[in-house]
């Protein structure tokens, strides 16, 4: 009972749903640009006042109907959008859940984050740490875009996904058979919100009013998230010892459809076995990857034992990627929208 096996994925997206042609009408942008550049058509966002916790309490409770579970032993949430900049959000979720006394923390590496925090987790439970853990991807990056911005705010959608992990053997259906993680420090500033920080404080001079908001250079971004994610997945898949024509499914962070696509094309796999629900939530950040498997899991897209790849880059620069078996999971609806 060394490895940590998936025993329930839950879901929670806003009620607010911003389709391109809404955005349009706000900024100079279009339907069309925004699909044929990015793949998304549209995305959902917070109500003003609703923190990422909220968002992310929601998946948590889901994953644990799910997972036919009332408690666990440690709570893990990924976010770059945490509810304070202190203290960590992951506590408030845990309580909130019931589960007051866990450990509980935040994992912060923007859109790797969620295979960060799975591997933590998974650390956790293979030392003998805990038996079982919630991982948590939630974000709310509309909360921090600036409005004016057409290229972040057609890409960005706000969401939480959760997994619960249990204890179990290598062997079984939604066992984690491997990770590959990385990080690039010296492209920290082309994902980045400058102030609010140690750096440049939120409560001192500002240099530029933009400054608060999240800044991305588009384009470097782009050819690191290719790069990177086609690296780790070979990484994790040499760690775990599967050849790339043994892989039914890879579900990649959803940057952008085009990304996805030139990954699946660096890595010579056919574009159908990469999964994608970017279409319908946009960029989502720690939110993606579990978004995804919930959306493929609903649609039949994932099926017990498919060997499948999670691969994941972000701001930091970072990355990482993880091998399992996919489990048996109890059909479910397709991610569902919660009351938020
Ligand atoms: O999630 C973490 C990591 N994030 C990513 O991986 C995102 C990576 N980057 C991307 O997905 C793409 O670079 C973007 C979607 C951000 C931008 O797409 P692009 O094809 O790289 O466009 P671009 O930045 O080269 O811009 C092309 C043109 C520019 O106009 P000019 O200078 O050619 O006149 C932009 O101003 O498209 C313009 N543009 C837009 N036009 C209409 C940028 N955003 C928009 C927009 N609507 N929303």
């Amino acid at each position: 009972m060394n490895r940590s096996v998936l025993a329930g994925i839950g879901t929670s997206l806003p009620t607010r749903l911003v389709t391109n042609v809404e955005l349009s009408a706000r900024l100079d942008t279009t339907d069309e640009w925004i699909r044929s550049r990015t793949g998304i058509r549209q995305r959902y966002v917070v109500p003003p006042g609703t923190a990422t916790s909220e968002l992310a309490t929601a998946a948590a409770r889901d994953a644990m109907v799910a997972a036919e579970v009332t408690a666990v032993d440690v709570v893990v949430l990924a976010t770059s959008t945490p509810d304070h900049p202190c203290p960590a959000t992951a506590p408030d979720v845990a309580s909130r859940l019931g589960l007051t006394g866990a450990p509980a923390f935040d994992v912060a590496a923007v859109c790797a984050g969620f295979v960060y925090a799975l591997a933590v987790a998974d650390g956790l439970i293979s030392t003998g740490v805990a038996t079982s853990a919630l991982v948590i991807g939630a974000d709310t990056f509309s909360t921090i875009l600036d409005p004016t911005d057409r290229t972040t705010r057609a890409i960005f959608g706000d969401g939480a996904g959760a997994v619960v992990l249990r204890a179990g053997a290598g062997d079984e259906p939604g066992a984690l058979l491997g990770f590959d993680l990385g990080s690039d420090g010296t492209g920290h500033d082309l994902i980045t919100v400058r102030a609010g920080g140690s750096r440049q404080r939120g409560s001192g001079p500002i240099v530029d009013a933009a400054d608060v908001y999240f800044a991305m250079l588009g384009k470097p971004v782009f050819m690191q998230a290719v790069l990177r994610m086609t690296e780790s997945s070979q990484a994790v898949l040499k760690r775990v010892g599967w050849e790339l024509s043994e892989v039914d499914r890879i579900v990649a962070h959803q940057a952008n459809l085009r990304i996805l696509h030139a990954v699946a094309d660096q890595l010579e796999l056919p574009r159908d076995k990469m999964l994608t629900n970017i279409d319908r939530v946009g960029n989502t950040v720690a939110a993606s990857i579990p978004l995804a498997l919930a959306d493929a899991e609903a649609r039949g897209a994932l099926r017990a034992g498919d060997r499948v790849v999670l691969t994941g880059f972000g701001g930091g620069l970072a990355w990482g990627s993880a091998a399992l078996r996919w489990p048996d999971l109890d059909r479910r609806d397709p991610p569902m929208i919660s009351s938020l």
